[in-house]
């Protein structure tokens, strides 16, 4: 259901946002702005958005192979919209973190790299006095493993959107998400109810740190951690389980 929306969503945002994802590498100096709104830029952060939720899945299911493929793709992206003053050094660092994803020996690294990426944006909007929109998700209504599944990416979008807008009130809403409710075991087939109870407790005392970490850097240290603990679980399970907003 989740999915269907958000494929949605991409389909009539693909059009527009093709065109403004250019390959570019450089910025044009002349291309800059000190208009604190533009909507041909706004519809490039949306794209340029799902682009960056697309690698970010992937390293969430734990599938490097693709999360390294996406990235690759991000490293050699570069706006031609209009961008504020200053935007060079922000997308150098964007840059930056996209190569190091796709370069990761690991999934950890990956992880880490995606998580640098989300708080680049967050800074640049930061700077510029913009709170990003991020596409809202959609509230949860089952339950079980799936429904417990669909909560823990609630929560891990959250802090997302922490990072990305930036917004303390999403992150505080991403820790509540990830330090409450309990996976019951009798939801869990027996065989992987160990497995599911560590990876609960990885998380809940990842939220712990999450609620303490107020800098920048320490909240994209842990949300890698965060991400970390869904792909190590994912791949080992049903040929990567976990979201897939492509
Ligand atoms: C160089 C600065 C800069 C960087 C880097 C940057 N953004 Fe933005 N972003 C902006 C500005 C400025 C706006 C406001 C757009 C507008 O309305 O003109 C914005 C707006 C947005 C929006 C809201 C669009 C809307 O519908 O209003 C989203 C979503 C977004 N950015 C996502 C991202 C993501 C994800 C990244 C990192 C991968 C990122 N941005 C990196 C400057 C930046
Ligand atoms: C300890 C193991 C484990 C951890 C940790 C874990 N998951 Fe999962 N996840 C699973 C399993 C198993 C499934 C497959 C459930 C099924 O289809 O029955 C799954 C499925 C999913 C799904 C797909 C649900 C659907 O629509 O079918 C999403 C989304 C998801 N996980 C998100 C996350 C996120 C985000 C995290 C990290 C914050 C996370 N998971 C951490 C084991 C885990």
């Amino acid at each position: 259901m989740r999915r269907f929306t958000t494929r949605q969503r991409l389909i009539t945002m693909t059009a527009l946002g093709a065109t403004l994802l250019g390959g570019l590498t450089v910025l044009r100096l002349d291309a800059q702005t000190t208009d604190r709104r533009n909507p041909v830029r706004a519809a490039y952060m949306r794209a340029h958005f799902n682009q960056v939720l697309s690698m970010h899945d992937a390293v969430a299911r734990g599938d490097l192979a693709e999360a390294k493929k996406q990235a690759a793709a991000l490293a050699t992206d570069g706006p031609n919209v209009p961008m504020p003053p200053g935007a060079e050094a922000f997308h150098g660092a964007l840059t930056q973190a996209a190569r190091d994803a796709a370069n990761a020996a690991t999934l950890a690294e990956a992880a880490q790299a995606t998580a640098t990426m989300l708080g680049t944006c967050g800074q640049c909007h930061k700077a510029n006095s913009v709170r990003a929109t991020v596409p809202p998700g959609k509230d949860i209504v089952i339950g079980g493993l799936v429904g417990h599944m669909l909560l823990h990416q609630k929560g891990a979008d959250d802090l997302l959107e922490g990072l990305v807008a930036p917004s303390e009130t999403q992150w505080v809403e991403g820790v509540r998400i990830f330090a409450s409710p309990k996976l019951e075991a009798e939801h869990v087939p027996g065989k992987i109810r160990k497995t599911m109870a560590h990876g609960e407790t990885e998380l809940a005392v990842l939220a712990g740190h999450a609620a303490q970490a107020h800098r920048t850097r320490d909240r994209t240290e842990i949300y890698g951690q965060v991400l970390t603990t869904c792909g190590t679980c994912h791949r080992g399970h049903s040929r990567f389980a976990g979201p897939d907003r492509r």
